[in-house]
């Protein structure tokens, strides 16, 4: 048994994001598209004497290193689904993902954790996996496998589609934050009152593969992030002037961001210059885990 495992834990866009109805568990039906970057975080798990976190990199700061953290979370979501005590770990990551930027950096490193777990732990089936994603958090069923896929239910419905062509992506990271984001932004759109089907989502997944760009993408977390998030109105505006391009939000944001051809990607960063945000090339990327 080798004594660390690693992994790469991808971060991700959402091509599409439909929220529809609240259900009677509290959570949102919606339908997505979501697609995983080249831009990852690295996932270290090794035998301790007792559970331990440590995280590094870049985006460190502020991210949790006890059980607030999924990929904490993850290794006893997966022990509980098997039927296991959860073995004493000390997981590392190394932080490349901008976090709680709507880039789903938190639940790709938990996914990993569970992929890394499957390799350690004897008996792990596919099923026992996908029950552990889905206590663990909604976008986490997609994580799994990653790629190009439609997310229903409350995200843990997960199709695989075929892998969108390579495109460029830059990221802009504004300094804005909101204490429980996710759930703020779903309780917004509650007062807003629209409810969405998957008209998008469902015509979009038709075409795959397709190349794209901003203005063939939708997220219903637009109409209410600029409202929620102080300075990102202005942000996207500056970008969208700056670069002539649509720019979208990434999931529940406040992550902007600029998808296209591969070779635009350096002129679009270009555009952060200067403007209250970091910018990040990259690219999107197929499935690591895909089987
Ligand atoms: O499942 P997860 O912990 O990622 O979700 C965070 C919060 O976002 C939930 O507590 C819920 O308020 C909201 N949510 C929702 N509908 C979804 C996913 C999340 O209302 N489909």
């Amino acid at each position: 048994m080798p004594e660390e495992l690693r992994g790469l834990a991808p971060a991700k866009i959402n091509l599409t994001l439909e929220v529809g109805e609240t259900r009677p568990d509290g959570y949102h039906d919606l339908s997505s598209i979501l697609q995983t970057l080249a831009l990852a975080d690295e996932v270290a798990l090794r035998p301790a004497s007792a559970p331990a976190m440590e995280v590094t990199g870049p985006f460190a700061d502020g991210v949790p290193t006890d059980a607030a953290n999924l990929a904490w979370r993850a290794v006893d979501a997966l022990a509980e689904a098997l039927g296991r005590d959860p073995e004493p770990l000390r997981i590392r990551v190394d932080k490349r993902i901008p976090a709680a930027g709507g880039l789903g950096g938190g639940a790709s490193d938990a996914a990993t954790v569970l992929r890394l777990l499957a390799r350690r732990w004897p008996g792990v089936t596919e099923s026992a996996l996908a029950t552990a994603a889905a206590a663990v958090g909604s976008d986490e069923p997609f994580f799994l496998a990653g790629g190009t896929a439609l997310a229903e239910g409350r995200g843990e419905r997960v199709t695989p589609l075929p892998d969108l062509p390579e495109h460029g992506v830059v990221l802009f990271i504004p300094p804005a934050t909101l204490p429980n984001k996710t759930a703020t932004l779903f309780r917004a759109l509650d007062r807003d009152g629209q409810v969405e089907g998957a008209t998008v989502s469902t015509a979009l997944a038709k075409r795959l593969p397709v190349r794209v760009t901003g203005a063939d993408l939708y997220n219903s977390f637009e109409r209410v992030a600029f409202d929620c998030f102080p300075g990102l109105a202005e942000l996207w505006e500056a970008l969208e002037e700056r670069t002539g391009e649509a720019i979208r939000l990434a999931g529940a944001g406040p992550t902007l961001f600029w998808i296209g051809p591969p070779d635009g990607a350096a002129r679009v960063a270009r555009a952060a210059a200067g403007l209250d945000c970091a910018g990040i090339a990259t690219a999107t990327a197929g499935s690591l885990w895909r089987r």
